[in-house]
C-alpha cells in the first residue's frame, strides 16, 4: 500500500455496520461492542477479506464458498451467501430491510459513535432506506436523472476521455487510475451537480474517508475520519444548496431542488443525503469500473487484442467487466422478522451478506466463470443489482465505462502494465485499485 492506509484487522477495535455514505447506521451488537464471539462454524475456511491474499484475489476463497459452504456463518448472527441464485434472492426478499434504524442495537451504536453526529449524521440515503420512503426519495432523484439527463452528456464525456488521453499520450506513460479513471466520474458528476473545479479535491478527499462506512466492519479510527468527513461534506454541500436555491439553473442540484412527487419535496436533510450518495457513489464505482476493467484487459491480451480489433464488441465487453472483477463486492441486509433465507431459517435482527462478486463467478450460472470472454453472452451478472435498491447510475456508468475503456483500447493498441503488483485500496465493499500504471509501447 502507499497512499492508502493498510487494511483495516477485522480485531476486537472494530465495528460492524452496513452503513450509507452518508450516515451512521449498525448491523449488529458487534458494531457497538466492538466484540464478536468466536467462529461458529469449526471449519478450515472462515471468509475474511481482510487476509491479504484474500483481498488481493477473492476468487478462489468464493469458490471454496459456493462448493463447500454456500451459506457460511463466520461468527453467530452473520450469514453470508455467495451463490448466484442466494444473492439475487436475498436482495429482492420481502423480509430484509436496508434500513439500519431496524437494527435491535441501533441505539447503543448511535450513543457508541466515536464523534458526536452533526445535523444529519442520521438521516439515511435512499440506498439506506426501505419503501415507502426509498420510493419517494428515488421517484424524485428520478425526475432529475432521466435517461435524457445521461443523454445530453454523452459529447461531454467523449470530450473529457480525450483530454485526458492526450495528456497521458504525450508523456507516453500513465496511471490509469490517476489519469483517467478517478478524474472521469469525478469531473463528469460534479459538472452535473454544479460543483465548482476547485472544489472537487476536497470531495475526493471526504470521498475517501466515506467509503469505508460501507464496508462490513471498520475501526473506532476509520469510523471517526469518516464521520468528520461527513459533517464537513454536508456543511459544504448546505451552503452550496443555499447559493444554488437563490440561482436556479439547469444542473441536477437545481433539478433536485425543485423536483416534487405528489406535493412533496426532499427535505433539506434528504436533499443534502442524496447529493453526497449521488457524489461518491458517481464516482468511486465508475472510477473502480475501469480500473478493474483495464486491469482485467491487460492481463488477456488477447482479449484486448480482441476488442482492439472490434470495437463494436464494447457493449458485451463492459457488461462482461463488470461481471469479471465487480466494483461492489458485497451488500448487507438486516432480517426484519424470522424467514427463511438460502434454506436456513435465520432470525429476525440477524445480518445477511450478499457477496455479488461470488454470485458474478458462479459456475451454475456462468460458463467456465474465471475465463473472461468480452463476447459472453445473456451476462446476468448482479454488478448492479440491488433489488430495488437497483443502480440509478447505471446508464451514465455504462456509458462513462464503456467510452473511457474503448477510447484506450482503440487508441493504445500496444498497452503494457508497468507493474507486475497493482496495488489495492483496502476497502471490502468496492474493490477498486489505487493506482495502475501502464506504459505505451
Ligand atoms: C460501475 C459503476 C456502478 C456500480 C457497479 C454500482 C453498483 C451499485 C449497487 C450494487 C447498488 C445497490 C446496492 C445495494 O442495494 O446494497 C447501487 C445503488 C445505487 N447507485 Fe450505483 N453503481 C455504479 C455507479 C453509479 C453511478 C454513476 C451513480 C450516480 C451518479 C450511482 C448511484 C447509485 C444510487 C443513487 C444508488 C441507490 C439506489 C437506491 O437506493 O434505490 N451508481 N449501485
Amino acid at each position: 500500500m502507499t497512499a492508502d492506509p493498510e487494511p483495516t484487522p477485522a480485531g476486537p477495535e472494530t465495528v460492524s455496520q452496513f452503513e450509507s455514505a452518508t450516515t451512521i447506521h449498525p448491523a449488529s451488537a458487534r458494531s457497538a461492542t466492538g466484540t464478536h464471539a468466536l467462529p461458529e462454524t469449526p471449519v478450515d475456511l472462515i471468509f475474511n477479506p481482510w487476509v491479504p491474499e484474500i483481498h488481493a484475489n477473492p476468487y478462489p476463497v468464493y469458490r471454496r464458498l459456493q462448493q463447500e459452504d454456500p451459506v457460511h456463518k463466520p461468527f453467530p448472527g452473520v450469514w453470508i451467501l455467495s451463490r448466484h441464485r442466494d444473492v439475487a434472492a436475498l436482495l429482492r426478499h420481502p423480509d430484509v430491510s436496508s434500513d439500519r434504524r431496524n437494527s435491535p442495537v441501533y441505539e447503543e451504536f448511535v450513543k457508541a459513535l466515536p464523534v458526536e453526529p452533526d445535523e444529519g449524521a442520521l438521516t439515511p440515503s435512499m440506498l439506506f432506506l426501505d419503501p415507502p420512503d426509498h420510493d419517494r426519495l428515488r421517484r424524485l432523484a428520478n425526475k432529475a436523472f432521466t435517461p435524457r439527463a445521461v443523454e445530453r452528456l454523452v459529447p461531454r464525456i467523449h470530450q473529457v476521455v480525450t483530454e485526458l488521453l492526450d495528456r497521458a499520450e504525450e508523456r507516453g506513460e500513465f496511471d490509469v487510475i490517476a489519469d483517467l479513471a478517478y478524474p472521469l466520474p469525478v469531473t463528469v458528476i460534479s459538472e452535473m451537480l454544479g460543483i465548482p473545479e476547485e472544489d472537487r479535491e476536497r470531495l475526493r478527499a471526504w470521498s475517501l474517508d466515506l467509503i469505508y462506512t460501507l464496508d462490513p466492519m471498520l475501526s473506532v479510527e476509520a469510523l471517526a475520519r469518516a464521520q468528520r468527513a461527513g459533517a464537513e461534506f454536508r456543511s459544504y454541500l448546505r451552503e452550496l444548496i443555499a447559493g444554488r436555491r437563490r440561482h436556479l439553473g439547469d444542473d441536477l442540484l437545481s433539478g433536485l431542488i425543485q423536483a416534487e412527487d405528489q406535493g412533496q419535496q426532499l427535505t433539506p436533510q434528504e436533499l443534502v443525503a442524496t447529493c453526497v450518495l449521488l457524489l461518491v457513489a458517481g464516482h468511486e464505482t465508475t472510477s473502480s469500473f475501469i480500473g478493474n476493467g483495464m486491469l482485467a484487459l491487460l492481463r488477456h491480451p488477447d482479449q484486448y487484442a480482441r476488442l482492439h480489433d472490434d470495437p463494436a464488441l464494447m457493449r458485451s465487453a463492459g457488461e462482461e467487466l463488470l461481471r469479471f472483477d465487480s466494483p461492489v463486492q458485497l451488500t448487507g441486509r438486516l432480517v426484519l422478522r424470522d424467514a427463511q433465507i438460502a434454506g436456513q431459517r435465520v432470525q429476525a435482527g440477524q445480518d445477511v451478506v450478499a457477496l455479488v462478486g461470488a454470485a458474478n463467478r458462479d459456475p451454475e450460472v456462468f460458463a467456465e466463470p474465471d475465463r473472461l470472454d468480452l463476447g459472453r453472452t445473456d451476462n446476468g451478472h448482479l454488478a448492479f443489482d440491488g433489488g430495488i435498491h437497483f443502480w440509478l447510475g447505471a446508464p451514465l456508468a455504462r456509458v462513462e465505462g464503456g467510452t473511457a475503456i474503448a477510447s484506450v483500447v482503440r487508441r493504445f493498441p500496444a498497452l503494457g502494465l508497468a507493474t507486475d503488483e497493482p496495488v489495492w485500496r483496502d476497502t471490502i465493499t468496492l474493490r477498486a485499485l489505487s493506482s495502475l500504471p501502464v506504459a505505451v509501447t
